[in-house]
């Protein structure tokens, strides 16, 4: 099924074949892009998105096609014109297209781009049972706070872990976890969590600021602080978090088991924690129930 598209401007779906070969995204890799999730046609976090996106986009020196209001009312748009409730949404903005050399012209005009996909969210029993990961070498720039579709080392990342049987590789660099390929890592030990502190080594994740919000509202302590690969051999609970995963148990690591194979309880509580806030996302955008 064709997906709707948002393209420079215009709606079309994904059937058409729009880009142009030496646009710098396609060629440089010169672009950032941004994935979250509706639910009942609601944008989760939108705003959180933007910021980010804004963000990376700064960073890399291409000019926001959009105003956060312009955006919003696209996505607005591209949910009501899409036919099913939940999904997610990808977004993609390039530096644009121009004749192909390295050093980029001033004032290119980006090139926008957002459509809409189906997806399979985890269901109850997934959320559950966890998934496997593996260690890997992480292999990318030295920028990955902002979120460049440069995903090569990620895609062979989690295709090692894929041949492995894991779901997630979690990228080892310099003896210390980063995070996951397509997602945020965090451990439990002795009642405390812990994961990686916001710096150019990770994606500063969307699911990740607000567990850290949730975990400190529920008096859990957080330690943002660098985790030796060494810790792993000794810690209580993990997961992951990612905008399609959620707060998703990590059961397995390396081939060894982590708790009972199933969420330990600090992930737990988390996980329902998080799945509140997300539905009360959906709750608060439709206004409030009279
Ligand atoms: N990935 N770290 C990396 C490297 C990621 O690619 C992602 C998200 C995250 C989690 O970020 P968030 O909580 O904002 O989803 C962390 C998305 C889902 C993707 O690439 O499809």
């Amino acid at each position: 099924m064709n997906d709707v598209l948002y393209f420079n401007g215009r709606w079309t779906n994904t059937g058409e074949r729009l880009l142009g070969v030496e646009d710098r995204g396609f060629q440089f890799g010169d672009a950032i892009y941004e994935v979250f999730k509706f639910l009942q046609r609601r944008p989760i976090f939108l705003a959180d998105h933007y910021r980010r996106m804004d963000h990376g986009l700064r960073e890399i020196d291409i000019p926001n096609p959009w105003s956060e209001d312009d955006f919003s009312a696209i996505i607005d748009e591209l949910l009501g014109r899409t036919q099913f409730a939940d999904g997610i949404v990808y977004v993609q903005v390039s530096r644009g297209e121009s004749e192909r050399t390295h050093f980029y012209p001033q004032g290119m005009k980006p090139t926008a781009l957002a459509y809409t996909r189906s997806f399979r969210f985890p269901d109850a029993a997934r959320k559950e049972r966890g998934i496997r990961v593996v260690t890997t070498p992480d292999l990318r720039w030295k920028h990955c706070d902002v979120k460049s579709v440069n995903l090569l080392p990620n895609a062979l990342a989690k295709k090692r872990a894929q041949s492995a049987k894991a779901e997630e590789a979690l990228l080892v660099d310099d003896g210390i976890v980063r995070e996951g390929a397509s997602s945020s890592f965090f451990a439990v030990r002795g009642g405390r969590v812990i994961t990686h502190p916001l710096d150019e080594h990770i994606l500063p994740g969307v699911v990740r600021d607000r567990v850290i919000g949730l975990a400190i509202g529920a008096k859990i302590r957080v330690d943002e602080r660098p985790l030796r690969e060494t810790e792993l051999l000794v810690l209580d609970e993990a997961f992951i978090t990612s905008t399609t995963m959620g707060v998703m148990p990590v059961t397995e690591l390396d081939g060894r088991v982590i708790g009972n194979s199933r969420g330990g309880e600090i992930t737990n509580r988390l996980q329902q924690l998080f799945d509140a806030l997300e539905l009360s996302e959906v709750s608060a955008a439709h206004g409030p129930i009279a």
